[in-house]
């Protein structure tokens, strides 16, 4: 992708035609209004404001630039909506991009010959036949069985390879490449990595092989040899693992890949609902039945890529898993997984809601695709029947806590509020009402609790109301200025041209000093809110990927640079150069209050152009029920904007206190 094409795009396209073409706008002021295409709405909220290069809707909380619109609207991801944006735009998409997209398109057909031939082993061999037997013991038809093209990787050491190798004129190194072989130790040579296993396609959403899973049979573990093999011999591996997934190849991120994506998202879009289950089998079955909305993870803790992915097509999320915050029954979802799961879904950059996110509630461990094959009603009801997950959570932490005393009353509401300041203002006010009810607690101390800093059991109170404590102010003696003058020569760069001026501060903070990115990304999904320009958001939830992916390898979640660069798309992969240049004012020589105080400043500028839309779109409200001479919108509206005109007070207020560094001791 040539240097700064993001820039390019836009600097090319106006958002008014980008969206004008979707969507009928009419001037309003300095912007355009018209009805959301993202919602069904019968008055317009969805507001397009050229200044900015972007658009909002606030009716349903949607915005972004013309990258987010047209991936939005076209369930596109960022790369390949840059590429048609580009094409519009009569920029050409560079070299490098064409000879990677050949070498892709040469493993995807790889990919492909092995995943034929694994079919063809099941299908038609008698190697195949006890595992076809199985299958179909499962309940799978033939016609499933060709439909998703599930096969069986045969025993022995190399046999798949040898087939590709001769009949088909695959090398192994390109085997090796989409991660179907292992290495021998020590010797030279590479074997199957998938031996005696049932083999699941993995596609991407449309509907490019990208990886495989594979099964062992029921009792095989014990004859199952292990990938740890030494050099040439065979050693039996009784802890061969159940699911043997591929590794992450160029071709293949588990994290951000949704077992039956390509066949799932049409009717995803259709009921504009996704329904998530854990396992292949799971969403294998509820295909088969009809159940074509349905989505498995694989084998990982459900990301946020992989929320985000669900959220191009789907806005409800129907959870099928295993949960049980108390984590009685062995593989289940325990309460911390679950408020992680939680925090993966509401991430900044997913789009999701967490108030459209319901827990399915399956009959005690049954696995979904039993549930689909034995009683199909049963999972329509569980699936239509399913609880909001904040209510659930509500509902155990008020059970597991004993909110008949003081202390359990208190375990309960600090387990809580968190999760409820992620959500939005508009609904929270309901849930806080659920959580009072179902706690004795009084809704206007839950209320006081929410908004302030600091848990309550260290605030000093008991359920009757009382003071929020004081938020601990660093220590600070530097001025601002310092950390927020961003250098000219980064802004001269034409990579930077695509994000918005407080969004190139804030990034490059964020990767010249990587301690604040979750605090960021925290902080903004509980606002609700997300980063203005597409480039943007992929290179912050490219920070949050890279601490998932230590996490996942066991590590405390620490950031990469490195790996983070290496892994970044070519689109952003510029942008996060340019950003991460050190130039004067190098942040990195600050210490942590002062770079602190410049993520805030950002975060705070940031709220403000928010506000700034809000207020603006609001007057516009106003005139029009002037015009209409219409006393009780008026009346709202003029409410509503005394509100945001104090909104924007206090906000101005914590900008100057932040701009001012105010002394350690916290203030009242
Ligand atoms: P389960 O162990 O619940 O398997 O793992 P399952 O889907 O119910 O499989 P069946 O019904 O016994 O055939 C759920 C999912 O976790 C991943 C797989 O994606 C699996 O579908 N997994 C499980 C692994 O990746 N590796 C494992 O060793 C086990
Ligand atoms: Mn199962």
């Amino acid at each position: 992708m040539a240097v700064g094409v993001a820039a390019e795009v836009k600097s090319k396209l106006s958002v008014l035609e980008i969206v004008g073409e979707q969507v009928e706008l009419r001037k309003a002021g300095t912007t355009y209004k018209g009805l959301c295409p993202f919602h069904g709405e019968k008055t317009p909220s969805f507001v397009v404001t050229p200044a900015r290069d972007s658009w909002h809707c606030f009716g349903c909380g949607e915005g972004g630039d013309i990258f987010s619109f047209v991936m939005r609207r076209e369930g596109l991801s960022f790369p390949e909506a840059l590429k048609r944006l580009a094409a519009r735009a009569g920029i050409e998409v560079d070299e490098r991009t064409s000879r990677e997209d050949a070498r892709k398109a040469r493993l995807r057909e790889v990919l492909e010959q092995a995943i034929a031939f694994y079919h063809v082993v099941l299908t038609q061999s008698k190697t195949g036949a006890p595992a076809l037997e199985y299958l179909h013991g499962r309940g799978f038809t033939d016609e499933t069985i060709e439909r998703f093209q599930l096969g069986w990787a045969p025993g022995g050491w190399d046999q798949m390879i040898k087939m590709l190798q001769s009949r088909r004129n695959v090398a192994v190194a390109e085997l090796a490449e989409v991660g179907l072989t292992s290495q021998r130790q020590g010797g030279r040579g590479a074997y199957d990595k998938f031996r005696s296993r049932v083999i699941f396609p993995i596609r991407d959403a449309a509907g490019n092989a990208v990886g495989i899973g594979g099964r062992i049979l029921p009792g095989a573990a014990g004859k199952v040899a292990g990938d740890g093999a030494a050099a040439g011999t065979v050693a039996p591996d009784s802890n061969a693992p159940k699911y043997l997934n591929s590794p992450a190849t160029s071709l293949f991120d588990k994290s951000r890949t949704l077992y039956l994506i390509e066949r799932a998202r049409g009717e995803m879009r259709r009921s504009e609902e996704a329904v998530l289950v854990e396992g292949y089998t799971d969403a294998l079955m509820a295909h088969q039945a009809g159940f074509e909305n349905v989505v498995a993870s694989l084998g990982t803790a459900l990301t946020p890529a992989q929320v985000a992915l669900i959220a191009r097509y789907a806005r409800e999320i129907v959870l099928a898993y295993d949960v049980d915050p108390a984590g009685q029954h062995a593989g289940s979802i325990g309460g911390a997984e679950l408020f992680r799961l939680i925090g993966s879904l509401a991430a900044e950059e997913t789009g999701v809601e967490i108030t459209r996110v319901r827990v399915a509630r399956l009959p005690e461990g049954k696995d979904p695709d039993e549930v689909i094959r034995e009683t199909p009603d049963l999972w329509r009801e569980a699936i239509r029947t399913a609880q909001p997950i904040i209510e659930f959570l509500i509902d155990y932490y008020a059970t597991a806590f004993n909110v008949r005393t003081a202390e359990g009353r208190r375990h309960a509401v600090d387990a809580l509020l968190p999760l409820l300041r992620q959500v939005s203002p508009v609904v929270r006010d309901d849930y806080l009402q659920v959580l009072a009810r179902r706690t004795g607690v009084e809704y206007r101390f839950l209320l006081e609790a929410l908004h302030a800093p600091v848990p309550i059991s260290q605030a000093g109170v008991d359920g009757r109301g009382g003071s929020s404590g004081a938020a601990g102010a660093g220590s600070g003696r530097f001025t601002a200025d310092a950390v927020m003058s961003a250098p000219d020569t980064i802004d001269t760069k034409a990579e930077l041209r695509s994000l918005t001026r407080e969004e190139a501060r804030l990034l490059r903070l964020l990767l010249l000093v990587p301690e604040q990115q979750e605090r960021v990304a925290d902080t903004l999904a509980a606002q609700g809110a997300r980063l203005p320009s597409t480039p943007a958001r992929e290179l912050l939830a490219a920070m949050v990927a890279d601490r998932d992916l230590d996490r996942e390898a066991g590590g405390p979640g620490d950031f990469k640079r490195t790996r983070f660069l290496e892994a970044l798309p070519p689109e952003v992969h510029s942008l996060a150069i340019a950003l991460s240049d050190r130039g004067p004012n190098d942040p990195t020589t600050l210490d942590t209050d002062h770079v602190r105080n410049g993520v805030d400043q950002c975060l705070l500028a940031l709220e403000a152009d928010r506000l700034e839309d809000e207020i603006r779109f609001n007057a516009g409200e106003l005139m029009d029920a002037q015009t209409a001479v219409d006393p009780q919108t008026i009346a709202r509206l003029l409410e509503t904007q005394r509100n945001l005109y104090e909104a924007r007070n206090s906000l101005d207020r914590r900008r100057e206190a932040v701009s001012n560094l105010t002394p350690a001791g916290g203030h009242r």
